[in-house]
């Protein structure tokens, strides 16, 4: 089964017809793009290129689409790339030497980025210039290279994994995304539905809204599968159909997948309800520690299902209950 945080899925050209064009498609996240909308206008009214900006936040809430607007409202080019894609230096001084004045450079996951990268990094983002060493040892000159002024977009899931040099080098802002409530995602799914070209109901606009997780990835990738439904059993899609959907995706009434289901299993069951260690966890569900902390977490925690504790993690008297056992109290 895809996964609604993998993001090159079969139909990920889908994916992209439904990325907003415009400030105003862009549902939610207010402030930022409130901040966003000062920021550009400024440089475009200086006539500089914006300064270096940050997004972060969990995956799924729209870091790479606010990249993507950011390129088209100012009307410059993108180059789209990620920390693990630029393994050496030589990679990244080929993109900067590379870059038109004024472009926007997106790097995903930039806390990925190795240390030799990142000390090039830094003075291509404060002074504009590539320092590159010629020769070995005793003899070996650095030479200068001016670079065409450019903004850099920087995209992470772990903020804390960013070295402090690096974070500081982002003056145009360090923006983090938060989760959208039930109406944003309602408005995200009828949004999407239209661009589909899907008849759906308000009902079923809520149903899919609240199953979500937040999270507008999820939310169009849920609509997706719904909509697969309604054609294979040509169905409307309503809320009976959005309920059918979604029972054999396995998604429960709050969004819970079987992954999720299965954290909460093993904890309970292995563990009496924790405190339990990340690796542990992971092991005992065969995904690595990263997913579970990024994905799989935030969501358990956001609905009170867990908790994160010095000494591990444990299952909450709601998680216990929504699996149907009795709360082990402590
Ligand atoms: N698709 C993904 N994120 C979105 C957002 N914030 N607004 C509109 N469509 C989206």
């Amino acid at each position: 089964m895809s996964s609604p945080d993998n993001k090159k899925t079969e139909d990920s050209y889908l994916d992209q017809s439904l990325r907003p064009l415009t400030w105003e498609e862009y549902i939610g996240q207010k402030p930022i793009k409130d901040n966003l909308k000062i920021l550009l206008q400024a440089a475009k009214q200086r006539g500089h290129a914006a300064e270096h900006i940050l997004f972060y936040g969990p995956p799924g809430l729209g870091k790479t689409t606010l990249a993507n607007l950011i390129a088209l409202e100012t009307g410059r080019q993108i180059r789209i790339t990620s920390g693990p894609a630029i393994e050496r230096v030589g990679d990244l001084a080929s993109i900067l030497t590379n870059l038109s004045p004024n472009d926007i450079l997106f790097i995903d996951e930039i806390h990925r980025l190795s240390k030799q990268v990142e000390e090039v990094l830094y003075p291509a983002l404060e002074r504009g210039v590539l320092d590159i060493i010629i020769g070995k040892g005793p003899s070996a000159r650095t030479i200068q290279l001016d670079l065409p002024p450019f903004t850099l977009v920087g995209a992470t899931t772990k903020i804390a994994m960013l070295s402090s040099p690096l974070r500081s080098r982002f003056s145009g802002g360090v923006f983090r995304l938060e989760y959208y409530n039930e109406p944003e995602l309602a408005q995200i799914i009828k949004r999407s539905a239209e661009i589909l070209g899907s008849d759906i109901h308000d009902e079923a606009t809520t149903e899919i809204a609240k199953r979500s997780r937040f999270t507008p990835r999820t939310a169009n990738y849920l609509l997706k599968r719904c909509r697969d439904y309604a054609l294979v059993h040509s169905k409307k899609l309503d809320k009976q159909t959005v309920r059918d959907a979604l029972s054999i995706l396995m998604v429960d009434d709050i969004g819970l997948m079987e992954i999720d289901r299965k954290y909460l299993n093993v904890i309970i069951d292995k563990f009496k309800g924790g405190p339990v260690g990340l690796g542990t966890i992971s092991a005992a569900i065969g995904e690595d520690p990263s997913t579970v902390e990024d994905v799989i977490e935030p969501y358990l925690i956001q609905e009170g299902m867990i908790e994160r504790t010095p000494r591990g993690r444990t299952v909450t008297k709601k998680g216990f209950e929504h699996l149907g056992f009795d709360f082990i109290e402590k």
